[in-house]
């Protein structure tokens, strides 16, 4: 394997590794015995333990060592705090902070930038100081959007990367398992833990054929999202191969791997690809380009690979999409718009296009837009709806104005946003139409849920490629079809559209403008971190206490949950997000959503040591401050849905102890043990009957805490009368040694100071 090949060219000293992959697969390939996909020979490849590791594809737990950890604004807050409370000197593994998530799109991009660098300043500041202190890149906000970052800068073929974002699989463009994860798993990559990933399955997508005229990248994945819908790649890597993969750009395959997250993918991978080459070579990786070619063997699948699920498209025959609204994967050819829009009484009228974001906008697409709003302009066209233009990084931005693409974008009627992500994560203040009125957007992004880029829950959001998202701006139509339809000139004349044509990369070659990066400095003791004692949004973490060693005795219920429970209820999101650094603040929203069985209703339980009722935050406050611990009873499936480690941090902040539950989602469940509390389940399901809200809970046997040894759960009733059943656990030695230190951090700050 190719030696001392930098991973990137702003981290000199740190090298691709791909002897481990070679290494490793030699063991994997004795102990299997049969043809590998490419997912499996990077997943496998970073194995921490590849003689011993059980394999089983959707099903095993892997442990794995990835090769970066990547960090978007919102997130990278609490990760930072939660690894800085383990004591460690530096971060364990490469990793950059990225500025993109905090910042409003109103007027366009310096003044918005400016209001974003004001009201979000402490935290910039925090991430900047705590970035150069535990030697994390820092990328500054107005640097662009993470994942255009990563793939500029970052992902290489063969890569494991993970992101505490879910489009991370973006670096799937470039051949790097690049996988969305929560901060929990972020910081155990940093503080040197390994990572744990559910061994997935793979679906293979073969393409024939090759795309052409109207037809781009964005609508392969449009394409594949209406086959296998929302849900269709839970648990599962989608694979690309195939004749038609080679016809496919760098970034278009990007936007390929970044738009998988809409279907619930792990991640999406291509290939090893000359296109590759030509990308890591513009992007000034030319050694990577060739170390990657002469491993290309390690970077494609095995002949008679097996995959869970196959799928074919012929690229040649696929017509352009557009899918929603409200959801991704509602499919529609553009040819069926028009009958589609009437039959379900969507608006007709587009209110506004939006191109870019990290999904969209690399040169390619950036130059096929312009290429054909060109041509309009030419015919004296303007856009007939609003029409915003979103870069997705400094680099993109100004290399396309040196080539006079946002000139173009701009006469036509163009407003060109700061290098964010904007409107996509809802950080829009729009003023065309009121809270409510029903309207219709199309815009080149990922994710088009309910209220997602505006927050009105009566915005059509629909998803296009940049150029059928230029085109429909100028009809000023949802249903136009530009191609067969025209639009009349200012002169009458029928204007129609010729087919995009772009440039896959600039021929001058790119421009990086403002330098927006800061490298670690070498001496890095002397940098103080910086958090006001009374900010709001942010605070440092004190070390949850220890187990006293003790049975806990006499915890009240706090609340017993009725029905689905998911992070989301446990930990809403919202206007929640801007506290993501405050786990004082934040924790006000714990459980708010949950349905407290007593009374059918969402945030109001009954202390029950003074009898009155109360939002749940509170209660649970009240009784920690006079010493007393408490409980949560829920039912099935408690936790499911996002990652968050706040839904862990918040319980355990407030005085928890305990979550007894009829099932757990596992990366709920894991992230309770993370954080020192007892994640447990009813042994049988009915003795989640048994318990009432006015009992009092003791939760036994913990003295000899072990491996697979139910404990046992004692209620006192109001009158007096015990009950007595166990509950079981899923702790193994090393995290019931989290459970007695405190938190799995506190666990390794105790062997940095040993
Ligand atoms: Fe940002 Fe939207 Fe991408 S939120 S990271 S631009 S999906």
């Amino acid at each position: 394997a190719p030696q001392n090949v930098p991973m990137s060219r702003l981290e000199k000293d740190k090298f691709i590794n791909y002897q481990r992959i070679e290494d490793n697969l030699a063991i994997v390939r004795k102990r299997l015995n049969r043809p590998l996909t490419l997912s499996e020979k990077v997943v496998y490849g970073h194995l921490d333990d590849a003689a011993n590791q059980e394999i089983v594809r959707g099903q095993s737990y892997l442990n794995l060592r990835p090769d970066r950890v990547i960090c978007q604004d919102a997130t990278a807050q609490m990760a930072i705090l939660q690894f800085m409370s383990a004591g460690l000197p530096e971060v364990a593994c490469p990793s950059t902070v990225h500025c993109d998530h905090l910042i409003l799109a109103e007027n366009g991009s310096e003044s918005d930038l400016a209001r974003a660098k004001e009201i979000n300043g402490e935290v910039y500041n925090f991430l900047a100081t705590s970035s150069a202190k535990y030697g994390l890149g820092f990328w500054k906000p107005g640097s662009g959007i993470i994942h255009q970052i990563v793939i500029e800068n970052y992902a290489f073929p063969g890569a494991l990367i993970i992101g505490t974002d879910s489009h991370t699989p973006n670096a799937g463009g470039l051949g790097s398992v690049a996988v969305g994860v929560g901060g929990a798993d972020a910081v155990d990559v940093m503080v040197g833990l390994p990572w744990e990933l559910k061994c997935p399955k793979n679906i293979g997508v073969k393409l024939t054929g090759s795309l052409n005229g109207w037809t781009s990248p964005k609508d392969i994945i449009l394409e594949v999202a209406g086959i296998l819908t929302v849900k269709g790649g839970t648990g599962a890597i989608v694979e690309y191969f195939g004749p038609g993969v080679d016809t496919l750009s760098a970034t278009g395959m990007g936007t390929i791997c970044n738009m998988g997250a809409e279907i619930g993918a792990t991640t999406s991978l291509f290939p090893y690809t000359d296109r590759m080459g030509k990308y890591l070579r513009a992007t000034g990786r030319p050694e990577i380009a060739q170390a990657s070619a002469s491993f290309a063997n390690n970077l494609r699948a095995d002949e008679g690979a097996q995959y869970d699920q196959l799928i074919e498209i012929n690229l040649s025959e696929l017509e352009p999409r557009i899918n929603g609204p409200f959801t991704p994967d509602l499919m529609t050819p553009v040819s069926k718009m028009k009958e589609t829009a009437k039959k379900n009484d969507w608006p007709e009228k587009l209110h506004v296009g939006l191109i870019g974001s990290c999904t969209n906008s690399s040169y390619e697409d950036m130059t096929r837009a312009a290429n054909i709003a060109k041509e309009a302009l030419d015919a004296g066209l303007k856009v007939k709806s609003g029409f915003t233009i979103t870069p997705g990084s400094e680099q993109i931005r100004a290399t396309t104005e040196r080539d006079g693409i946002l000139e173009t974008f701009r006469k036509a009627g163009g407003v060109v946003m700061a290098n964010a992500c904007g409107p996509c994560i809802g950080q829009w203040a729009r003023h065309d139409v009121k809270k409510g009125e029903k309207n219709s957007i199309i815009t080149s992004y990922n994710r088009n849920f309910t209220g997602r880029n505006d927050g009105n829950p009566a915005t059509h959001a629909f998803i296009g490629s940049p150029e059928i998202v230029t085109a429909l701006a100028f009809s000023g139509q949802l249903t136009f079809n530009p191609m067969t339809d025209t639009i009349t000139t200012p002169d009458g004349k029928p204007f129609k559209f010729t087919p995009p044509f772009g440039d896959e990369l600039p021929i001058k070659g790119f421009d990086a403008g403002e330098n927006t990066y800061q490298a670690p400095p070498e001496v890095r003791s002397a940098v103080d971190v910086e958090v006001k004692p009374d900010s709001q949004r942010l605070q440092l973490l004190t070390p949850f206490k220890p187990w006293n060693g003790k049975d806990y005795k006499d915890s009240r219920v706090l609340i017993k949950v009725k029905g689905k429970c998911t992070t989301d209820h446990i930990s809403m999101a919202g206007p929640w997000l801007k506290y993501r650094g405050h786990l004082e603040n934040i924790s006000n929203n714990m459980l708010i959503g949950a349905i407290n069985i007593e009374n059918g209703e969402a945030n109001n339980v009954k202390n029950q040591e003074t009898g009155e009722w109360g939002a749940v935050p509170a209660v649970a406050q009240a009784y920690r401050d006079s010493g007393i611990s408490w409980v949560v009873i829920g039912d099935e499936n408690y936790g499911e849905g996002s990652s968050r480690e706040m839904a862990a941090m918040s319980p355990r902040f407030l005085g928890g102890v305990a979550i007894i539950v009829k099932s757990f989602a596992r990366i709920h469940e894991t992230n309770l043990k993370k954080q020192g509390m007892l994640p447990l389940t009813f042994t049988d399901p009915k003795d989640y009957d048994k318990v009432d809200p006015t009992d009092k809970v003791s939760i036994l046997g913990l003295d000899t805490f072990a491996e697979g040894k139910p404990l046992t759960v004692r209620l006192e009733k109001q009158n007096g009368e015990t009950v007595e059943f166990p509950v079981n656990h899923t702790f193994n030695p090393n995290q019931i040694k989290w459970f007695k230190a405190g938190s799995a951090l506190n666990e390794i700050a105790k062997n940095v100071a040993a």
